[in-house]
Formats: structure tokens, C-alpha cells, sequence
């Protein structure tokens, strides 16, 4: 009997039920039945949540891209694996079988290994989405190196930051990236983050922008020469369960940003189990999922889901609005997409254009639409619903984290009815808990609190690289054998769930989780800067935006404010990125304060968003008297 594949609601209870019941022995069915292991397990589940240590499948013996690669290649060797869709649409799509992938695969590992990389070492990728991010992976994956994919989207200031918490030995890059109509110099990015990088010893470029870049001799060197000599056979390096497959950091509530540990077995088969279901993923389907690989969401749903199902998965390089705001769909059509995955801010950004970049495409292939990275607004569901899924295609809105590897709280599509803005019902092996006001576990249906998970699952995070402290006391310490999400959500009458937002201080900005320390860290090095306190407004595009409270060093005070504006946001922009510049900053003469120093949060939030009627108290304050002039002069 196999239970990896769903294909009713009655089916799901059922199968929800088992897992519940006996969580061991429904996740060992399905790894031995779908998987490649080189030696079977000693034990399915070793785990406690208050050390907290979470080990799944110990003693058993693999290695993924048997699993997502060589196994597939009998039977399906010719089948299409990546289908690269690049920025021009004037330049040709690349399809890569998987025979390809395996020769590319196998050659970048050779290369890999003749630079010394080993296993257990740490890998840097700052690649534009093109195959060879892909395939940089995979190959990292094949001689047991670690991998730590860097969005291309960050400072040299945040790579170098991430480099070094890991001391990564290599970098895999390319000379530029192709984003609409601009190039980016990621080569120049790199450099300038290997100064204050001593850990690294090699950089590997890919060439595709052609541009004219430094290279330094003894350090850097272009890869496609290296592939041509290296050879299409490198056998397998044969992992634990339990070793690290990837390192991927997130944001936290401090400036060192969370490197977030996966290991190798638990997240093969979680994220092969949920991709099948979520998108319900038949042999001849054309999946497609627009998020970068610099995001959980690409190394899941684009990597290791996909290929470990042998499914065709789509790469696509560019933005949704190069040539113009019908590409998305344009690519649909061209390559015929069953199933598209894509985050609630394109769809708002892409839904206040005219409708005729919809309509005028053969959208009749899609059968299953999905969001991921933030709560969708209903405007935004129906516009979904209705233009791009012509009321047919059921929509996943599939709530999970970096944390958690994979997706788990989803309606299964054509099975779970699915409601606008909720998220629905946990996936097989889910626990989900909602916690109230004080820390009690609220049971039944129509209750709102914080999320927590009671039970571990294959695909949960082990550690953060180097900090084991900070992972038990950010997700283990607020509730006893619970691991904390960090957000909030509601169960409605019929057991559904919502998510509501974050309860902490990570903002989501186009979909892209922000802390607000980091942002604060970066203004507050401006020399005119006294202190800051960053929080998130709505926003009708990017779900929200970043508002900032600055205060300024008497200094800094006759300064001419739009200057400034230039400045803070120039230096956010050189720390983390330009995702994270703020939309809104109100100079201050003061932050409000508890008593023992702490910036009340809540209450700028609130000036923030407008809702000046119910601040709450706010006589415990240190200084009660800025509230006014703060609410008297919001932006
Ligand atoms: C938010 C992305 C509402 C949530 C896979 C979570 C969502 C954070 C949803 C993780 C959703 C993700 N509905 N909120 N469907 N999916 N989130 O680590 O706040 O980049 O904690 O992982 O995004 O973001 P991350």
C-alpha cells in the first residue's frame, strides 16, 4: 500500500490519521518505497525537543542526486529535467534532459573536486538563475559538500557576512546577471566581499553576460573550460542521513543573519512527498515555479522536489515584466505549464496592468496555481482565480518556511476545497498547534493564536550553523516541546487555517522575510544617525513596507532631509540590498520607550499603519510624550 500520492479527501483523512497515529511508521513506508538508499536505517525517529535534537532516518546511507538524478535515467533519460527559459525571449529556451543534467552534473562535481572542494566543505553559490545554479547544487550535493546559495539580490556586505559565518572555501558565480533590460556586475559584488573573505580559496565564474570583469589571477577561474575537461562520470559520495545537504540563512531579530541547517535524508523525502501532493504532479506535466533559488522556495519547489520525482521543472531568468507584464504568460503558453507557483506580490503587480497581457495567452494547459512566501489578499486570490486560472485551476496557498524545508499547511488541489486567504489543512505528518495568550494550547475550531508545530517532521531544520543556542531559544524556548513559528494564524469553524502575519520582528516585503535588526544595525552606522526602529506598513503591491523612525544626532539635525533619505537608504542598500530600503522615513526627535529602555514596537506599528485610535496604554512609558508629535507628523 502507498500513501504517497493522494488522490481524495477521504484518502487525505485517512492518510492525515496514519500519520498521526504512528508518524514513524508512515514516513519509513514512504521513504522505502520512493527513495534510493544505499544501506535502510537503524532507527526512523530519534528526537527531543528540549535539547532540541531531531534526527530522521539515522544510520541510513544515500545520496540525493542518486534520487534526483542517475535513477531516472534508465527509463527517462531523454525526458526534459530543467527547462531554462531565459531573460531575452528573443534568446532560445534550453531544454536539459536528464542524461544532460547528469554529464553537467558530474562534470561540475569533478571540477568541484579538483579545486579540493571535500566533503563536509562549504560552498558559496551568488548565481543569477540560470541551469548552472541548478546544477552548482546538485554537484555540491553529489561529492557531499555543503551548499550555501546566496540571492543574488544581496550586497557584497551581506554575502561576505554569510561567507563567513560558514567559512564557505569556494565561490560559484558569474561575471553578471541579466534582470529585464539591466545587467548586474555580481563579479564586481563578489570582490568587493572577498576582501574581508580569507576563507576563500577559489572562485569559479560562469560566463554569461559577457561583460569585461577582473579576474585575479590564483583565485578566479571561468568554469566552462574547467566543465569541458572534467569528466561526465563521478561516482557518488555516500552520505548519513543525518549529514548536511545545505546551509540557507534567514533573517532573525539580530544582525546575524540564521543559517538555517538541512540534512539530507528527511529533506529528500519531505520535499519529494509534498511536492507530488501539493501539486498533484503527473509525468507529463510542465511545472513551473518563479521563485529564485536563492530562496528555500527554488531549492525545494524548483530543485529537489522536481528532479527526485523525475518531473520537468521550469527555470526562468528573467522578471515578470521584461519585455512587458505578459511574460509570465507568455511562457505558460510557449512551454505549455501545468502547474505555476509564484508569490502574491507578482500577482498584485501584476494584476494593476491591463488585462489584455492575460487574455491575450493560451492559459488552458494550467491545472494547479499556488502562492508561497506571505498571505494573500482575496483581491489578489480572484484575480488569480479568475484570469490566470479561468475559475479551473485550484489554487494551493502552501504556508511554510526556511525552517521547515517544505510546505505544510496546503490544500491539495482538486481534493481540499479551498477558501481565499487561508491556507487550509496540514499535510500528512503536520501537528499544527495554536497558542494563546498564556502559552495554553487552544483546542477547537474558531481560535486564534500563535503557531507551533508539536511534532517533528522529516524536513525540519536540525540546527543553525554554528549557533545551536540561538535555534533552541528562537524556536524551542517560547513553548515547552513545541517548535514556534514565528507566526500567527487562526482556525476557523471547519478547521482550517489562516495565516495572519508574523508575531516578530521579521517583515515581509515582497515576499522576502526582513528583520528589522539588520535595517537598524545598517542606518544607524550613518554618521547623522542617533538610533532607529524600523516597522511594516501595508502596501498594495509588496504586502508590506518598510516604515523607519529615525532620530537624529544633534549633528544631523539641520541636514536637508530628502539628502538623507538618499543616504540611509544607499547604506541599507550597501549592507543588505536594495529589497530592504525603506519606502517611508519620519525624522524624530524621539523613539517611545519603556521604562527599562526597550522601543515600544507595537505602537509605531500602529502610527505606521494609520490606527492612531486604540494605541493601548501608554503611560508606563519612558518619554509618553513623543507619541503625539510622532502621530502629529507621520508620513
Ligand atoms: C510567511 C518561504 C501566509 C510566513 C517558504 C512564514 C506565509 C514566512 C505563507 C517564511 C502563506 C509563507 N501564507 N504567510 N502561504 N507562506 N509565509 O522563510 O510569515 O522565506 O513564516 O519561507 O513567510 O518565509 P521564508
Amino acid at each position: 500500500m502507498s500513501n504517497y500520492h493522494i488522490k481524495n479527501l477521504e484518502e487525505y483523512f485517512d492518510v492525515y490519521r496514519k500519520s498521526v497515529n504512528d508518524p514513524e511508521l508512515f514516513w519509513e513506508e514512504i521513504a522505502e518505497e520512493h527513495f534510493v538508499w544505499r544501506k535502510k536505517w537503524d532507527k526512523v525517529l530519534n528526537w527531543d525537543f528540549k535539547k532540541p535534537e531531531i534526527k530522521w532516518f539515522e544510520g541510513a546511507k544515500l545520496n540525493i542526486t542518486e534520487n534526483c538524478i542517475d535513477r531516472h535515467l534508465t527509463a527517462n533519460g531523454d525526458k526534459t529535467a530543467i527547462l531554462f527559459e531565459p531573460n531575452d525571449p528573443k534568446e532560445p529556451a534550453q531544454h536539459i534532459s536528464y542524461n544532460e543534467l547528469s554529464e553537467r552534473v558530474n562534470q561540475f562535481a569533478n571540477v568541484l573536486k579538483s579545486k579540493g572542494v571535500k566533503k563536509g566543505d562549504r560552498v558559496c553559490i551568488y548565481l543569477p538563475m540560470i541551469p548552472e545554479l541548478a546544477i552548482s547544487l546538485l554537484a555540491c550535493a553529489r561529492i557531499g559538500a555543503i551548499h550555501s546559495v546566496v540571492f543574488a539580490g544581496f550586497s557584497s556586505t551581506a554575502l561576505a557576512t554569510r561567507i563567513n559565518d560558514s567559512d564557505c572555501k569556494l565561490v560559484v558565480t558569474s561575471d553578471g546577471s541579466f534582470r529585464g533590460a539591466k545587467s548586474i556586475d555580481l563579479k564586481g559584488i563578489v570582490d568587493e566581499a572577498l576582501i574581508s573573505c580569507p576563507s576563500i580559496q577559489s572562485v569559479l565564474v560562469v560566463k554569461r553576460t559577457k561583460s569585461n570583469i577582473e579576474m585575479k589571477e590564483g583565485r578566479d577561474e571561468w568554469l566552462q573550460p574547467l566543465l569541458e575537461n572534467a569528466s561526465k562520470i563521478c561516482p557518488v559520495e555516500i552520505m548519513d542521513a543525518e549529514d548536511p545537504l545545505f546551509i540557507l540563512y534567514t533573517s532573525g531579530s539580530t544582525g546575524q543573519p540564521k543559517g538555517m541547517v538541512h540534512t539530507t535524508g528527511g529533506y529528500m523525502v519531505y520535499s519529494a512527498f509534498t511536492f507530488k501532493n501539493v501539486f498533484q504532479y503527473r509525468n507529463d506535466d510542465v511545472y513551473w515555479c518563479t521563485a529564485d533559488i536563492g530562496w528555500i522556495t527554488g531549492h525545494s519547489y524548483i530543485v529537489y522536489g522536481p528532479l527526485a520525482n523525475g518531473a520537468t521543472t521550469v527555470m526562468f531568468e528573467g522578471v515578470p515584466s521584461y519585455p512587458d507584464y505578459g511574460r509570465f504568460w507568455e511562457i505558460v503558453e510557449k512551454h505549455k505549464v501545468s502547474q505555476f507557483y509564484t508569490a502574491p506580490t507578482a500577482i498584485r503587480a501584476l494584476a494593476k496592468e491591463n488585462l489584455d497581457y492575460v487574455t491575450k495567452y493560451d492559459l488552458s494547459s494550467l491545472k494547479v496555481l499556488g502562492t508561497v512566501g506571505e498571505p494573500i489578499n482575496e483581491e489578489a486570490w480572484h484575480w488569480y482565480n479568475d484570469n490566470v486560472g479561468g475559475k479551473k485551476s485550484p489554487i494551493v496557498d502552501t504556508w511554510w518556511q526556511t525552517e521547515t524545508g517544505g510546505i505544510m499547511i496546503s490544500p491539495l488541489p482538486g481534493i481540499t476545497a479551498t477558501k481565499p486567504t487561508y491556507a487550509t489543512l496540514p499535510l500528512p505528518g503536520i501537528q499544527p498547534a495554536l497558542i494563546g495568550d498564556n502559552g495554553e494550547e487552544l483546542k477547537g475550531n474558531q481560535v486564534e493564536g500563535k503557531l507551533c508545530v508539536k511534532f517533528p517532521w522529516p524536513s525540519i531544520a536540525r540546527t543553525i550553523w554554528g549557533n545551536h543556542d540561538r535555534y533552541r531559544e528562537t524556536y524551542f524556548s517560547a513553548y515547552a516541546d513545541m517548535y514556534f513559528t514565528g507566526d500567527g494564524a487562526l482556525r476557523d469553524e471547519v478547521g482550517y487555517y489562516r495565516i495572519t502575519g508574523r508575531v516578530d520582528d521579521v517583515i515581509i516585503v515582497s515576499g522576502h522575510n526582513l528583520g528589522t535588526a539588520p535595517i537598524e544595525d545598517a542606518i544607524n552606522e550613518h554618521p547623522a544617525v542617533s538610533e532607529s526602529a524600523i516597522v511594516g506598513f501595508p502596501h498594495d503591491i509588496k504586502g508590506s513596507a518598510l516604515y523607519g523612525y529615525i532620530t537624529l544626532k544633534e549633528t544631523g539635525e539641520d541636514r536637508d532631509q530628502d539628502n538623507l533619505r538618499k543616504e540611509i537608504n544607499q547604506i541599507i542598500t550597501e549592507h543588505i540590498g536594495p529589497i530592504a530600503k525603506l519606502d517611508k522615513m519620519q525624522f524624530t526627535a524621539g523613539l517611545p520607550k519603556t521604562r527599562s529602555g526597550k522601543i515600544m514596537r507595537r505602537i509605531l506599528r500602529k502610527v505606521a499603519c494609520n490606527e492612531i485610535e486604540n494605541l493601548g496604554d501608554i503611560s508606563t512609558l519612558l518619554n509618553p510624550e513623543v507619541v503625539e508629535v510622532i502621530i502629529n507628523e507621520r508620513l
